[in-house]
């Protein structure tokens, strides 16, 4: 396969092994769905998915949510390198629209050290929201530095380096079906 720089990839394919396959995930992605729909019963609901990781899991999930939805997108990067959060966040691409007074749940693909988010929190958090949760897909808890209440998790997995279901691998195989480890 071809990467990024034009040459070819280490090809990994044949050490990706399925960790939680499709139906399963998304089988607990539909629980997510109704358990969010019934908290927010009646209220309009602010989605704001992290880019790019929590597209597929936050397109799958909102199918699920039978309350008033709305979506924005946010894109951030951490100071540092792509393995080793810093922290410090830098905004990429920030909402669209203000999220004054409104009920945001963010959505993410997994939370690690949980900087990124315990960061992205504080910033949101300035712009007045009326109430700000957090939904993750996967939680690594054995990697947490930063104290960081996550209101819906989907799984949590062993602190291994996991792609598909948005992850990527250097950008590449956010598109598969299902959440893979790399043995
Ligand atoms: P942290 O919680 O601030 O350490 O950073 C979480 C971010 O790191 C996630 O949003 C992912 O982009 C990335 N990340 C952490 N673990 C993995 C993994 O196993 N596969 C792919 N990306 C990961
Ligand atoms: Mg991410």
């Amino acid at each position: 396969m071809r990467g990024r720089d034009g040459g070819f990839m280490n090809n990994i394919d044949d050490k990706i092994q399925i960790m939680i396959g499709q139906k399963e995930l998304e089988k607990r992605i539909a629980e997510m769905g109704e358990e969010i729909s019934r908290d927010y019963a009646g209220k309009e609901l602010h989605l704001i998915c992290i880019l790019k990781g929590g597209v597929m899991f936050m397109t799958e999930l909102s199918k699920h949510i039978t309350c008033h939805v709305s979506m924005d997108f946010m894109s951030v990067s951490s100071y540092g390198n792509e393995r080793k959060s810093s922290g410090r966040i830098r905004i990429l691409k920030d909402l669209d629209e203000p999220i004054e007074g409104r009920d945001v749940l963010i959505v993410e693909d997994i939370i690690d050290s949980g900087k990124t988010l315990a960061h992205l929190i504080e910033v949101l958090g300035v712009r007045k929201p009326n109430s700000i949760k957090l939904c993750t897909m996967l939680d690594k808890p054995d990697r947490r530095e930063v104290d960081v209440k996550v209101d819906y998790v989907g799984f949590q997995i062993p602190d291994k380096f996991v792609l598909g279901y948005g992850l990527d691998y250097d950008q590449f195989y956010r598109n598969i079906p299902y959440i893979a480890v790399v043995e």
